[in-house]
């Protein structure tokens, strides 16, 4: 049983609220309303770009930000420590750069975020991304990012970003849209597929630019670690996954509570945890409660698959994407409502790209000392230990489950053909 504490603390954060906001909640991106704030900022649909001012008084401020997220070593912000790299795990990313054609360069790594007032986790988060850049190659690399609605000082920082990433030769593109997902009633899922598909745009508008094996790394506003990244990096390459995903947590008092479970699904189908019609979540740590196989290889470490999952970090083939125009999208008419990263990987399963994965030793959360508790408990990528055999391989499926739990709201969770309104919506495979 979880301690008293844990449950009034359930009921307290979640029994008054209703289920659109708890869906946010659990959706996990910054975009979404954790921090529901009620501030001025006005609406539009356009992108501000050119017009959006920095505030004098961040700008100030976002120096020491830029110096930290350059330099590693860096000690001003007291952020998740990372562990330096160590073996030869990752050495096959590395390219050497004689071999790269400065004039035909290709990026085969595509950087992707949406941010919102997350200035606190910059100097981690972009920090480990411009690590595994260098790591990588930058000539290798391009990052996109879109900034909305700050108030923090984080459109400052990631603006003054633009001339240092310059400088050492990464392909940086940053993009505002002050589209809120909250403004109105009914909304939030399509601006927020559209915010994600906006961080894309680069590469979706310029196919050629980039190498036909293309990944996409796309991370929500979490602390995490260069080995993180690389590791989903490297599942991709070494299962041959066309997505591998993170586990993502919060805490609920003293409780680890994995967090993305709106969009995460296993290979029964269901949930990764149960979330009873109260909304309770009192099972939460019984992950995979109804699934063993599952249960097993996260207790062990080792890579499974799932139906979707999204868990704040992933790590996917650009392939279905320019193939075949998979995008970020809202429920079609008639459609079970569900969150943006459910239906990308519905999508994908349906374009035959199911290969979809969590690697439960990359564990990430959306604060630095959240991620530095979970990193306690849940161990460093580096302390899981990096030797491969033979059942560290995911013994993939090629059907996906025949029907899928739809959590359209914590009262109605229902089970559907996995594949429903994709054939009556003309969606050819
Ligand atoms: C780089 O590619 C361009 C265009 O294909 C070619 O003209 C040039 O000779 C190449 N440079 C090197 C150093 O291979
Ligand atoms: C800004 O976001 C909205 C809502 O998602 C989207 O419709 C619009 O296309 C975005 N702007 C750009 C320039 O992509």
């Amino acid at each position: 049983m979880p301690p008293r504490r844990f449950k009034s603390l359930l009921r307290a954060t979640f029994v008054c609220l209703s289920f659109v906001t708890l869906a946010y909640f659990l959706i996990g991106s910054s975009f979404e309303g954790q921090r529901s704030r009620t501030t001025h900022v006005p609406t539009t649909t356009t992108d501000r770009v050119s017009e959006k001012k920095a505030s004098p008084r961040w700008l100030d401020s976002a120096p020491p930000f830029i110096e930290a997220i350059m330099n590693p070593e860096d000690r001003l912000f007291d952020r998740l420590e990372c562990p330096a790299l160590e073996g030869t795990r990752y050495e096959h990313f590395r390219r050497s750069s004689n071999v790269v054609n400065i004039t035909t360069r290709m990026p085969e790594y595509f950087f992707a975020l949406d941010l919102t007032d997350c200035a606190h986790v910059l100097p981690r988060l972009i920090g480990s991304i411009v690590e595994t850049m260098r790591f990588l190659g930058p000539e290798n690399c391009a990052l996109s990012i879109v900034e909305g609605r700050s108030v923090d000082g984080t459109y400052e920082i990631l603006k003054l970003l633009q001339e240092t990433l310059a400088s050492i030769g990464v392909e940086y593109t940053f993009a505002t849209n002050e589209t809120d997902p909250m403004a109105k009633e009914g909304v939030r899922i399509e601006v927020l597929a559209g915010l994600r598909n906006q961080a894309l745009k680069p590469l979706l508008e310029n196919p050629n630019s980039y190498a036909p094996e293309t990944t996409v790394i796309f991370l929500n506003d979490v602390a995490l670690c260069m080995e993180d990244i690389l590791e989903l990096i490297h599942q991709r390459v070494y299962q041959q996954a066309d997505m591998t995903c993170a586990m993502d947590w919060t805490f609920l008092g003293d409780n680890p509570t994995f967090y993305d479970v709106w969009i995460a699904s296993g290979m029964h189908g269901d949930s990764f945890f149960f979330v009873p019609e109260t909304g309770d979540w009192d099972l939460a740590w019984k992950l995979f409660w109804n699934h063993r196989a599952s249960a097993e290889r996260l207790e062990y470490g080792k890579p499974f698959q799932v139906f979707s999952c999204w868990n704040g970090a992933v790590a996917f083939a650009a392939k279905p994407l320019l193939e075949k125009h998979v995008r970020f999208r809202v429920s079609y008419e008639g459609e079970c409502f569900q969150g943006e990263p459910k239906l990308f990987c519905k999508d994908l399963w349906y374009y035959g790209y199911g290969k979809i994965a969590v690697i439960p030793s990359v564990n990430v959360a959306y604060s630095d000392p959240m991620a530095k508790r979970i990193k306690e408990l849940k161990g460093y990528v580096s302390r899981w230990g990096t030797t491969e055999d033979a059942s560290s391989k995911i013994d993939w499926k090629l059907k996906p489950p025949a029907d899928v739990k739809c959590m359209r709201s914590y009262e109605d969770q229902p089970w559907l053909p996995w594949d429903e309104q994709l054939a009556e919506h003309g969606v050819a495979p």
